[in-house]
């Protein structure tokens, strides 16, 4: 496939990551299919695009026009057959566990044209584990966003053991072409290259404070101020989502070791439900 053959995008999960996409690919120019498994999941994903979109127009980041017209080519829907029966690309944007993803991907493989590609937003499962459940695994790879997608610039590009070059080509011009920067990644391996980086430094942080080393605020002052990093390092862990960092710290602990052990800090917000921005509560209020 050629990018001039995409037209149509079709993105699973509507959730932080998943409408942060749809908005991306709708404001690049492409018809948008936005699926979630509840009509209110989709609802509310389809709304934080309207947020965002009208956002962005009233600081002249994008015209009301060109903001108007992304939102009408997004198209909220729970039907899976629907969402997929016509899509060029499907950006797979579900919970970051291997059931739920394999589950779709069974799912989807039923629905989906020959020519489709799949692209998994996975942050750190194996793209060749999940490419195995498919019937095309050499038009499966990985294209993960960061969290906001709208304001991230980076997108990981990366390729399962059966990934064909023109996959990973097409895809990465796919993410050019909704404005971002590619970098492909070689190696299959667990948190790819930059949550390998990231999601260990939140949960050292999380240590240190289990263990009553420090505090919150002590660590994001210094992530943020002496690191010069642009949030501090619980302010991420609440924008990015606790259960997110949780869950891909599980899957790294099981897969490389105790180095990756979950703090009990974190644990904590995730069992309490305490996810971050998107539930109001997480190391810090929203509300
Ligand atoms: N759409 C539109 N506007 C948005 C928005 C969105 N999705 N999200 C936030 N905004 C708005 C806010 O409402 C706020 O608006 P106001 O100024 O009107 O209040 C504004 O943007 C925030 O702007 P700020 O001036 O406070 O911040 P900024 O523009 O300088 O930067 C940022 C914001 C780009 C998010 C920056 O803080 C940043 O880069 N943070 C780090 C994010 C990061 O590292 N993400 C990757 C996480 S790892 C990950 O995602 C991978 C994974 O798999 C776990």
């Amino acid at each position: 496939m050629e990018l001039e053959d995409i037209n149509t995008v079709a993105v699973l999960g509507a959730g932080n990551m998943g409408h942060g996409i749809a908005e991306v690919a709708a404001m690049a120019g492409y018809e948008v299919a936005l699926r979630d498994i509840k009509d209110e999941f989709v609802q509310n994903g389809y709304e934080q695009i309207e947020w965002s979109l009208n956002k962005l127009a009233e600081k002249d980041q994008l015209s009301q026009d060109d903001a108007d017209a992304a939102l009408e080519r997004v198209t909220p829907l729970v039907d899976v057959e629907e969402a997929v029966g016509n899509a060029d690309v499907i950006i797979e944007a579900v919970p970051e566990k291997m059931e739920i993803k394999k589950d779709v991907y069974g799912e989807v493989e039923e629905h989906a044209p020959d020519r489709a590609i799949f692209a998994t937003n996975t942050s750190s499962l194996s793209i060749t584990e999940l490419a195995d459940v498919t019937e095309r695994p050499e038009q499966f790879c990985g294209m993960h966003f960061f969290n906001p997608p709208v304001r991230m610039q980076l997108v990981e590009v990366i390729s399962g053991a059966e990934s064909a070059e023109d996959t990973l080509d097409v895809i990465e011009e796919l993410a050019e072409d909704f404005g971002k920067t590619p970098v492909r990644v070689h190696k299959d391996s667990p948190g790819f290259i930059v949550n390998r980086i990231l999601v260990p430094l939140m949960n050292e942080a999380s240590w240190l404070v289990s263990e009553d080393e420090t505090t919150i605020a002590e660590v994001d002052s210094t992530t943020k101020y002496d690191m010069g990093l642009p949030m501090g390092s619980f302010e991420l862990g609440d924008q990015v989502g606790n259960d997110v960092s949780y869950h891909v710290l599980e899957y790294m602990h099981e897969v490389l070791g105790d180095a990756y052990e979950p703090a009990p800090l974190l644990e904590t917000k995730v069992e309490n439900e305490e996810l971050g921005k998107k539930t109001g509560k997480g190391f810090y209020d929203y509300e």
